[in-house]
């Protein structure tokens, strides 16, 4: 039995030297102390021992372990002690040096303003519509009243696909989709904000860039239900002491047909630089919805009328912020993007 122990203890020392961290500690521990370790088993045998030897080994064994506990222990400290002073010196921070900027991410320009303008709309009691990026020629030109001869439809200004399939170069096919899938109901009050696509590229056309087309449909609709929503909408959006015009223009999808322009908002119609001396900027195409595409869409045109518009974001964006080259949206320079 003294033997025994005396071996034991050389085994155990070899051992604890031996480890080399935490866990091969642990799995030491078990084999001597824990439940059926060779310490544990010693000392559920002494009932084995006469009377007269069982105090004397009693004593050996309870001395073997607490050496087995300081041992470990001492282990643990010479390993662990050890490394901690290795990872303080790698991950030592010097609190004198100056802290690194953190950059949080922030809305896209054209996200707050097409945010504003779709709350501005939503407010008026408009519903938001979407339609496809990818659209058909049909929806694109044909159902709004462009002849295969117009030129709009010239591979030279738009992104085709094949002959029936084409990046779409506005948001006005969404007027038709709507008014399709609601017919005959009444009224139709929607925006559609969305991206568009055309063959362009230079300060102030992007070959991606933003609209939000505007359509109402109902019975007696006038000019003037247009000419006072956008009135409000202008006002919104560029101040409360903007005024607006309508200038007659053309446009195949209405009739007649207007470009909405605010007055100046850097000098209040005076007339200067930006405004190039008129004293009006042009925002939007607007026109009251032309019958034909009406009745394409399965209103019928003797009953109900409707106006639509279609403003660019990224030139209501540059009008309100000042920014002179619409390619500055889509460089993505920190420098410009972290400014609004
Ligand atoms: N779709 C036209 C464009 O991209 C803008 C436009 C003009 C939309 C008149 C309309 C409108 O709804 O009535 O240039």
């Amino acid at each position: 039995m003294q033997e025994n122990m005396d071996r034991l203890q050389l085994q155990l020392k070899e051992d604890i030297d031996r480890a080399q961290d935490f866990q091969q500690l642990d799995n030491i521990r078990v084999r001597y102390l824990g439940k059926k370790g060779d310490i544990t088993l010693l000392m559920r045998n002494m009932n084995q021992l006469s009377p007269e030897q069982r105090p004397v080994f009693g004593k050996r064994l309870n001395e073997l372990k607490n050496t087995a506990e300081t041992m470990l222990e001492q282990r643990k400290k010479e390993l662990y002690g050890e490394l901690s002073v290795k990872r303080w010196e790698s991950e030592r921070v010097d609190v004198t040096l100056p802290g690194k900027p953190f950059n949080p991410g922030r809305k896209h320009l054209i996200t707050v303003v097409l945010q504003e303008i779709e709350e501005i709309f939503t407010c008026m009691g408009f519903k938001i519509a979407e339609g496809p990026e990818v659209e058909l020629d049909y929806y694109n030109f044909e159902a709004l009243n462009m002849p295969k001869d117009h030129p709009a439809r010239d591979m030279q200004d738009s992104f085709y696909i094949n002959r029936e399939i084409l990046l779409r170069t506005h948001t006005s096919p969404v007027e038709v989709r709507t008014m399709q899938a609601q017919a005959p109901e009444l009224p139709v009050r929607i925006i559609s904000p969305g991206k568009v696509y055309r063959r362009d590229d230079d300060i102030t056309h992007s070959p991606m860039f933003h609209q939000v087309e505007g359509l109402v449909v109902d019975k007696g609709i006038t000019l003037a239900d247009l000419k006072g929503t956008l009135l409000l909408f202008a006002r919104e959006m560029f101040g409360k002491d903007r005024d607006i015009r309508l200038r007659p223009s053309f446009f195949p999808f209405t009739e007649p047909s207007a470009e909405v322009d605010i007055s100046c908002i850097a000098c209040d119609g005076k007339g200067c630089r930006i405004c190039g001396g008129t004293g009006w900027l042009e925002i939007l195409g607007s026109g009251m919805t032309h019958p034909r595409v009406l009745e394409i869409s399965g209103y019928n045109p003797e009953e109900v009328t409707g106006y639509a518009f279609g403003m660019g974001v990224e030139r209501i964006a540059m009008l309100k912020y000042g920014i002179d080259d619409i390619r500055l949206f889509y460089t993505n320079d920190l420098r410009m993007l972290s400014q609004y």
